[in-house]
């Protein structure tokens, strides 16, 4: 399973990148203002930034709602890194722009899935990635696993290559999840990433080794 990095901070993607398991990046227009970038010129060299440091794919969502409009913004993006991913809603205009991105051979990320049903018709549209937020299903009570395991059913039993990326991960557990189900990716924050590393027999194991290590060296 891929590891995405879901945020803009370039320090949290340095410090993912440095570790070694990064494989890619996922931004939205909400996670951009965290950062307090804001302005045309500010976002493409941001983008930019986030392409330089990593190797693998960097989602960039547009702001646009219109076909035409899509088209446009995504091409710009596109065109900005190879590495780029032009992250598309799912709305009726949205799947339009998939299938018109795909065509191109630019890859796309379908964002703000929420259902099985959604995340076929980002598949029959083309989609690269498809992003279904589990931990907002989860914040509503719905089962945000379940649905990854729906779109993994689905997608097997037609040979989607669609890349189904669990996202609105919020935890380790959902990391587990989704490797379990067979998600192609997710994407969370560093802090999840690095949950995955802790356990209380690791620490005192690694304290008792290099105590006794010390001891017999007679320290
Ligand atoms: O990038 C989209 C998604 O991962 C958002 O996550 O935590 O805002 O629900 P969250």
């Amino acid at each position: 399973m891929k590891f995405f990095i879901d945020t803009a901070n370039l320090e949290q993607i340095k410090e993912a990148q440095d570790l070694g398991v990064l494989d890619g990046v996922t931004t939205n227009p909400s996670l951009m203002a965290k950062e307090g970038i804001s302005g045309d010129e500010n976002v493409i060299n941001h983008y930019k930034a986030i392409c330089a440091i990593v190797d693998g794919d960097v989602s960039a969502e547009v702001i646009s709602t219109t076909y035409e409009e899509m088209i446009k913004e995504g091409e710009a993006l596109a065109a900005l890194d190879s590495k780029i991913v032009v992250k598309v809603p799912m709305i009726k205009d949205g799947v339009k722009a998939i299938k018109y991105f795909s065509k191109k051979g630019i890859k796309t990320n379908c964002t703000l899935v929420f259902t099985a049903g959604q995340a076929l018709l980002a598949a029959k549209a083309g989609a690269t990635y498809v992003s279904p937020f589990i931990g907002r299903l989860d914040d509503i009570s719905t089962d945000g696993l379940a649905l990854i395991e729906d779109i993994r059913l689905i997608y097997d039993n037609y040979q989607y290559p669609t890349q189904i990326l669990a996202a609105s991960v919020r935890h380790s557990a959902h990391i587990l999840g989704c490797a379990k189900i067979g998600a192609d990716v997710m994407t969370g924050p560093l802090s999840a990433m690095l949950a995955l590393l802790k356990h209380p027999l690791t620490d005192s194991g690694l304290a008792t080794f290099l105590a006794d290590h010390a001891k017999a060296a007679g320290k």
